[in-house]
């Protein structure tokens, strides 16, 4: 036993041993590469690899009172669906900028809603506090008349509303904590009835909020919610009986778990038109390592496992729901301040959009439009905030079809391309999270995947073709270079090409305008900076 022991010892000091020289010779090849600060970006152009919404970009209104308050911090202010100021004109522009921008109205207080319609015999109050009682408040209330208000400010500003339902209505809380009995859905059919009645347009119903899997606060079973899911079609159904286009179905609006959504998918079947999960992937907003793990890329690749798995249960279950993030704000009770409404956030934000967009999401629900420390909008003047430029970019360039891309050179940079909004030419997205290297970057086309099937292992060079552009002195590319202001990753002002991205006094969004490169120079990456390229002339086969 003893001897054998040692002998293992031994063996590990040769290893030790050969894995130091490994690591040197690895060390010693990678600051070459560093030196060199050259990369390549590979774009395989000849098919999609998922494909999104035309209005992708989604931002979420929360009913949080000003009471709201996380570690001593109270960001709601006035940001709830039941407060905001409608007739703020940055608000207004903010939200009519994205022509259209997908606004999913939910939280966790939405399963304590009761709606103001004329069957509802309980008075129509706020939400108040009482710690004692399941997510610390009583039920709220939304007054018709300012359903109305809403509907009317969203039709002036182009939104299209996605809106999250009370799923715990009728159920009763065991002593386990979980959520039992049927959804009672007489209150939910008589508001989406007058919400029809009055010419109100919503996109989705959804129901619940963080009900799923191990739920937050209460759970509800797989089994049961789809029974519920099946009773919301049908009562969709009967409500826009002769109205065309009917609104979606959506669930559950929650965490993903692998086993709870493969039964829900099954069972729910095809009543379900999007199934809806949420991410916090940055942990709790009070961690005080949050730029670490934004500027880490292993770190942020982790959540691909979440966005596979989900592929993975649907390509299964064989429903014909698609996939959304119905609302994820990074870092959980409500963000950090100066962290989810600055600079550094966009790293992670965009790399979302992007990964999402990889594994086939449609829409991707930022939790918050307003309200916390994560709003897009700053909650008391509604001026934009760094991640809303990044989500308005994003919107202006990024079309519906996602190409795969891989960077060779550093793993500090984060790449992403898809089909050219306003042109058939591709659009690519380059992150650099290294603090002090200028990368230098060309793209290439990598057309390995048509290789796949064939017998012949052909040579990297001949995978990969040189795009034909390249040497045509002529072709300009489009460039957005996003930098914080005096370099601070903190900073709530981005620079978009040097400028500061300002409303101005009329609270007008400013313009988003590019500056034009020779095509024949590679693209610059400055540390911490994130730059979008459209590319007009660059033809692929997906995008033709
Ligand atoms: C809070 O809720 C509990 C349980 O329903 C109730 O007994 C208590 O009176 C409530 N407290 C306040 C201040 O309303
Ligand atoms: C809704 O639209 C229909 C058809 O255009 C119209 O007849 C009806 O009066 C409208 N209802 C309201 C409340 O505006
Ligand atoms: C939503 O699902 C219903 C029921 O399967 C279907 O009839 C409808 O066409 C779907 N809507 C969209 C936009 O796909
Ligand atoms: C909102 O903007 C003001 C003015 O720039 C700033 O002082 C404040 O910190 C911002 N609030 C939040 C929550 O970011
Ligand atoms: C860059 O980041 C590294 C690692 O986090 C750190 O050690 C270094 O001090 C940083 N350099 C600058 C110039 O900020
Ligand atoms: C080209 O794309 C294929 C397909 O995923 C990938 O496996 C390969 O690594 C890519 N080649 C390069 C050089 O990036
Ligand atoms: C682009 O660069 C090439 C090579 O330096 C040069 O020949 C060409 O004139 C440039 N084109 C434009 C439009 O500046």
């Amino acid at each position: 036993m003893r001897e054998k022991c040692c002998r293992q010892i031994w063996f590990f000091k040769v290893l030790f041993f050969l894995c130091c020289v490994l690591q040197f010779l690895d060390y010693t090849v990678s600051s070459a590469v560093e030196e060199d600060n050259t990369g390549k970006v590979f774009v395989y152009g000849r098919a999609a690899v998922g494909t999104i919404d035309e209005d992708f970009i989604c931002a979420t209104l929360d009913w949080w009172p000003p009471e709201k308050c996380d570690y001593g911090t109270c960001s709601w202010d006035h940001a709830s669906i039941l407060n905001l100021d409608l007739n703020n004109i940055i608000f207004q522009n903010a939200i009519k900028a994205f022509a259209p921008l997908k606004i999913r109205i939910g939280g966790t207080l939405q399963d304590l809603v009761i709606y103001e319609t004329p069957d509802q015999k309980q008075p129509c109050v706020p939400f108040t506090q009482n710690s004692s009682i399941i997510f610390g408040y009583t039920q709220g209330c939304l007054p018709m008349h300012r359903w109305g208000e809403l509907n009317a400010f969203f039709s002036k500003t182009g939104a299209k509303i996605i809106f999250g339902l009370n799923a715990l209505s009728g159920r009763s809380i065991n002593p386990k904590g979980e959520a039992v009995g049927a959804w009672d859905s007489t209150n939910a059919e008589s508001f989406i009835r007058y919400t029809a009645q009055s010419n109100y347009t919503v996109d989705g119903w959804e129901l619940g909020n963080e009900l799923c899997g191990g739920g937050v606060g209460t759970r509800v079973a797989a089994n049961q919610y789809a029974i519920d899911t099946i009773n919301l079609r049908n009562v969709v159904n009967r409500v826009y009986k002769n109205v065309s286009p009917m609104p979606l179905v959506i669930g559950p609006g929650g965490f993903f778990e692998d086993a709870w959504f493969s039964e829900y998918l099954k069972k729910a079947g095809n009543s379900l038109n999007a199934t809806t999960h949420h991410i916090y992937d940055l942990g709790p907003g009070v961690d005080e390592h949050l730029i670490e793990k934004i500027l880490n890329p292993s770190y942020l690749d982790q959540e691909a496992n979440t966005f596979r798995s989900l592929k993975n249960v649907i390509k299964k279950s064989s429903t014909k729901a698609v996939s959304w993030v119905g609302e994820s704000g990074g870092a959980y009770n409500s963000g950090r301040n100066l962290v989810s409404n600055a600079f550094v956030y966009s790293f992670w934000y965009l790399d979302q959009l992007g990964m999402a967009s990889v594994y086939d999401t449609k829409t991707y629900c930022r939790q918050s439009l307003i309200g916390g420390n994560y709003g897009l909008l700053n909650t008391t003047n509604f001026t934009p905030n760094p991640d809303y430029y990044s989500a308005l970019i994003w919107r202006k360039l990024m079309g519906r079809k996602a190409l795969f891309t891989s960077f060779s050179g550093t793993k500090k940079i984060r790449s992403y391309a898809h089909c050219a909004r306003q042109s058939k030419g591709i659009t690519v997205l380059l992150m650099n999270l290294d603090n002090t290297t200028t990368v230098l970057a060309k793209v290439e086309l990598n057309n390995t995947f048509s290789l796949r099937h064939t017998k012949h292992v052909k040579s990297y060079k001949r995978a990969t073709s040189q795009l034909s552009w390249d040497s045509d002195g002529e072709v300009q590319r489009e460039e957005y270079h996003l930098t914080a202001k005096d370099g601070n990753l903190h900073s709530q002002t981005m620079l978009l090409n040097g400028n500061a991205l300002q409303v101005n006094s009329m609270g007008d969004i400013p313009p988003i305008e590019p500056i034009h490169i020779n095509s024949t120079e590679p693209i610059t990456i400055a540390p911490y900076s994130i730059v979008f390229v459209h590319m007009p002339s660059v033809v692929v086969p997906a995008c033709a």
